[in-house]
């Protein structure tokens, strides 16, 4: 088994899917260096600001973000977020993963990212039942289901609770706060939808929900800072863009999972999927389209569907787990309603410890199938882990886009949808 320890996280390999870097494919740096010095360019020459934006991210900026959030938390007893894809996902996997129950109750959330017509009742019977502020999310300002689902909702929405984030200088959106008098914040120009998480597009609703930003944006700061200064070998981000590559491409691994063990995770896989997939989906320098294809999966609950098709069916998948080590608070089982010898054995353990050895027993079991696998282990859950996780996992996948030799940060096929709708609209 191999091992990397980052900020807030591990990262464990099976024996199994370590075995790709004894190939001679692998082991040769020639790849390593080719992504690295193209990245590299692409930092340096600032086209693509995701890496260094923690970095560079202002105290202001920061403060800005949370008064704003307090300010609206103050006023208004709710929010209604429009935004899809990116201007939705990071931020929701933040939030569900880290809010409690109590903080939801204090200050709910209504999520529009569909505009069926059962997503459009629910949102307006939500926005109907409070005085809600509004996000508006949208880097382009110009996709059809985010606005259309604002226009819809606004007889019911106080404009003085507005808040739109947007490009900062193009866009239909862009042209609208400048004719009118809405609250806006940027999106970096230099930063794409499915890695805006850690701009304004994730941080006010995160801050909305009362998750402590300074520490996620600390984690991504400590993620890079720790990479930074590790040699390109040994770096955990180009092994694990390594792992996904190598096994999709020479190894026939089209189709690779990532599966917590804890369903408030599961919109993070969700997240995870878009990022991937998006990223990677495309056609090469040479027309030839690649990509594997990226499935979330939630464990215990799909350890009971689709491990059997993972271990019995084609042995082409690679699968990623994510356990979080410990709690502060273990809750045990307890007695059965009738005591019975039969279940003793199970009274006494803690659903931590349940959920744990499931995860081993899968891991266990699709190892024995010589399935490969991976498993990303939380210490604990936290702002700082996860704004450690979401870099790496940027910064990874930024990697594997080089690997493949594609753009890892353009989206023309979801750009094409989006046109095609417009213009039948
Ligand atoms: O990652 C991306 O670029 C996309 O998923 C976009 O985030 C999504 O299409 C929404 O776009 P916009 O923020 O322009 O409304």
């Amino acid at each position: 088994m191999k091992t990397y320890q980052l900020p807030g996280f591990r990262l464990e390999f099976s024996e199994l899917s370590h075995t790709l870097f004894s190939d001679g494919d692998f082991n040769s740096n020639t790849l390593y260096s080719r992504a690295q010095q193209s990245l590299k360019e692409k930092f340096h020459q600032k086209k693509i600001g995701f890496y260094d934006w923690p970095e560079t991210l202002s105290k202001e900026e920061v403060f800005k973000i949370l008064t704003l959030a307090q300010e609206l938390r103050s006023r208004f007893e709710g929010v209604l977020i429009c935004g899809i894809g990116g201007s939705h996902l990071g931020a929701a996997a933040v939030v569900e993963a880290l809010r409690s129950e109590e903080e939801e109750s204090k200050f709910p959330f209504f999520w529009l990212n569909n505009v069926d017509r059962w997503s459009i009742e629910r949102a307006t019977h939500f926005v109907k039942q409070r005085k809600v502020a509004t996000l508006l999310i949208s880097k382009s300002g110009n996709t059809t289901e985010t606005l259309s689902g604002f226009f819809h909702l606004s007889p019911f929405l106080d404009p003085k609770g507005v808040v739109i984030i947007t490009d900062p200088e193009t866009g239909e959106l862009r042209r609208w706060i400048n004719q009118h008098n809405y609250s806006h914040l940027p999106v970096p120009p230099n930063i794409g939808g499915r890695f805006s998480v850690l701009t304004a597009v994730g941080l006010l609703p995160i801050a909305l929900s009362g998750i402590d930003i300074q520490n996620l944006i600390e984690g991504a700061r400590n993620l890079k800072a720790k990479l930074d200064q590790t040699k390109v070998e040994d770096n955990p981000a180009f092994s694990y863009a390594m792992t996904s590559y190598g096994w999709d491409k020479k190894r026939g691994h089209h189709t690779q999972y990532l599966m917590p063990y804890q369903s408030n995770l599961k919109l993070l896989t969700d997240w995870f999927v878009q990022l991937w997939a998006e990223s990677l989906g495309k056609k090469d320098k040479d027309g030839k389209a690649v990509g594997p294809t990226f499935v979330g999966a939630l464990g215990s609950r799909d350890q009971h569907s689709l491990l059997q098709l993972f271990k019995e069916g084609p042995n082409n998948k690679l699968v990623g787990f994510i356990d979080v080590a410990s709690s502060s608070q273990p809750l045990k089982v307890g007695s059965a309603p009738v005591r019975s010898p039969d279940f003793e054995y199970l009274c006494q353990h803690t659903f931590e410890e349940i959920n744990s050895k499931a995860l081993a027993a899968t891991a266990k079991s699709l190892d024995s199938a010589g399935v490969p696998t991976y498993r990303f282990i939380f210490n604990e859950l936290s702002p700082n882990s996860l704004g450690s996780f979401i870099l790496f996992q940027q910064l990874a996948c930024a990697i594997a886009g080089e690997l493949y030799q594609v753009n890892a940060f353009d989206q023309p096929g979801v750009e094409e949808a989006k046109r095609l709708l417009r213009q039948s609209l």
